[in-house]
């Protein structure tokens, strides 16, 4: 580290020990110089942290809304190496209800991992900060450590003020670190980040063309496993369980009649009966990565505790409920709180993985995306989509559905990708949309298949198609 950084680092360590001596709680630390708001958001080391990192990372708040008193709270992470040529990748889980720290962060794409003691941090020799610099957002208000100053807001949340929140992040986000004003952005997600992802995406589109500024250079948008077209994911969702020979013929047959034209996250009553009885069907195992065994299986400690009820078509718990314990036990340490500039006070009272108040009380969620996909794809921006082909929650039978309704012409035709000589899975290219399977990998593709996932992450960002069998005579 360069010794003005160190001095600056210093400093900033200084101040906020003062600021504590005079007890001044932390949310009222806040500079006008974004520099060094910035550098108040640096995080040194966090508890657990038994090694050293070359990378600078930071966490803290933004307020969106200064009448509620909204605030969203970030994690960015610099790129392992020359941070300053590299693009911005913004990561949002789904839910919705889920935090993007709990499941990008600490269990799939982020640099820290957490052991199974829940104290321990180690690094994911995968993380994406192999590729890009990676910011993580917990979104919107009541999820994670994000918060409003109105009481239970948490309960008015939706699709509309996601959207509308998140771009406010993201403009305020650039103020305090100005030397990525105009660097090129791309957002990522998975699940229900897929109405997340492209709607930001929009907004973002949207701002842009109305003040003739790229403050958010947005250059395009990746999502996996994600929530689409509630038709067309409901028929793939319905056709994957009866191919895998997870139901009954009868159960699919009637799937198909009450519940074809449903929402996804709100059904009616005829058809919860039908999913109630595709449960029983299909028993005790991971829908979220059909070949693996729950974690019940491994921790018998913990059975009665985690054993939630199983749901067809329920999207916000993540795959392995062991690595959510773990990263339960490590969020709500005080110690760490306080490291990463958590407002106590404000914030939720309990760290969740997910939020269920969240969840259940969603206002607004379109049947669909696809329109948002009309709009943008004519605009020219880099859109992947990718599925993990052993999920039961958004299948890949449901994204091809989805992607077939765009009507899409065919660039480039349905061929495997080569991870070190294996099959790493399916890819095919159209006009506007590239779409990669990946083989193995569950609803958490990072989680499951994590080099693969950094395989595709680099793809995507260098503009290349995944990669295919070298030849004997390219060695
Ligand atoms: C981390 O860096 C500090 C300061 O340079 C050094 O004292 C310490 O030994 C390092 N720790 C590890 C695990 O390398
Ligand atoms: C909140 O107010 C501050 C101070 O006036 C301003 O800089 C900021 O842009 C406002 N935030 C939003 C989200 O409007
Ligand atoms: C929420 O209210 C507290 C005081 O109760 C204040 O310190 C904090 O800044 C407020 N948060 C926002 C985002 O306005």
């Amino acid at each position: 580290m360069p010794t003005s950084n160190r001095i600056l680092n210093l400093f900033v360590i200084v101040f906020v020990f003062i600021a504590k001596l005079h007890s001044i709680s932390c949310s009222a630390i806040f500079s006008s110089d974004p520099y060094a708001q910035q550098q108040l958001d640096r995080i040194s080391k966090l508890p657990g942290q038994n090694f050293n990192v070359s990378f600078a990372h930071y966490a803290g708040y933004v307020t969106v809304n200064n009448e509620s008193g909204r605030a969203l709270f970030y994690w960015f992470f610099e790129a392992d190496e020359d941070p300053s040529s590299k693009p911005i990748v913004l990561w949002l889980n789904g839910g919705p209800g889920c935090s993007s720290i709990a499941y990008g962060l600490a269990e799939e794409i982020g640099p820290f991992h957490i052991e199974e003691d829940g104290k321990t941090l180690y690094l994911n020799p995968y993380s994406w900060t192999k590729a890009a610099n990676i910011l993580f957002l917990d979104s919107p208000v009541g999820v994670g450590f994000s918060y409003s100053n109105i009481t239970n807001d948490q309960l008015n949340n939706g699709d509309k003020r996601t959207a509308a929140d998140n771009l406010e992040f993201l403009l305020e986000w650039f103020k305090r670190f100005p030397q990525y004003k105009g660097r090129d952005f791309y957002i990522t997600g998975e699940s229900y980040a897929g109405h997340y992802v492209p709607q930001l995406s929009q907004a973002i589109v949207r701002h842009n063309h109305k003040n003739g500024e790229v403050i958010i250079n947005l250059k395009g948008f990746m999502v996996g496993n994600a929530l689409t077209d509630d038709f067309h994911d409901y028929l793939g969702l319905f056709q994957f369980m009866w191919s895998v020979g997870m139901i009954s013929d009868e159960t699919f047959k009637q799937l198909n009649v009450f519940c074809d034209s449903q929402s996804f996250i709100h059904t009616s009553g005829p058809c919860d009966k039908v999913l109630d009885i595709a449960d029983e069907e299909i028993g005790d195992i991971d829908m979220y990565s059909i070949f693996t065994p729950p974690c019940t299986a491994n921790f018998n400690r913990f059975s009665r505790l985690l054993k939630q009820k199983k749901k067809v078509g329920l999207i916000r718990r993540a795959y392995d409920p062991c690595t959510e314990q773990h990263s339960t036990v490590y969020f709500n340490l005080p110690e760490v709180q306080n490291v990463l500039h958590v407002h106590k006070k404000n914030s939720p009272s309990k760290w969740e993985t997910c939020s269920e108040e969240v969840n259940e009380n969603w206002k607004d969620t379109p049947m669909s995306v696809l329109d948002i996909y009309r709009e943008l794809i004519p605009l020219g921006l880099r859109i992947w989509i990718f599925s993990g082909d052993t999920d039961a929650v958004i299948p890949v039978t449901s994204t091809r559905y989805s992607i077939d309704a765009l009507n899409l012409p065919t660039t480039s035709p349905w061929r495997a990708w080569y991870d070190d000589g294996q099959v790493g899975g399916w890819t095919q290219e159209y006009n506007g949309l590239t779409f990669v399977t990946v083989r193995g990998a569950g609803h958490e593709v990072a989680l499951h298949k994590p080099k693969q996932a950094l395989t595709l992450i680099k793809s995507y960002l260098s503009g290349n198609s995944m990669p295919k069998l070298k030849q004997v005579s390219d060695l």
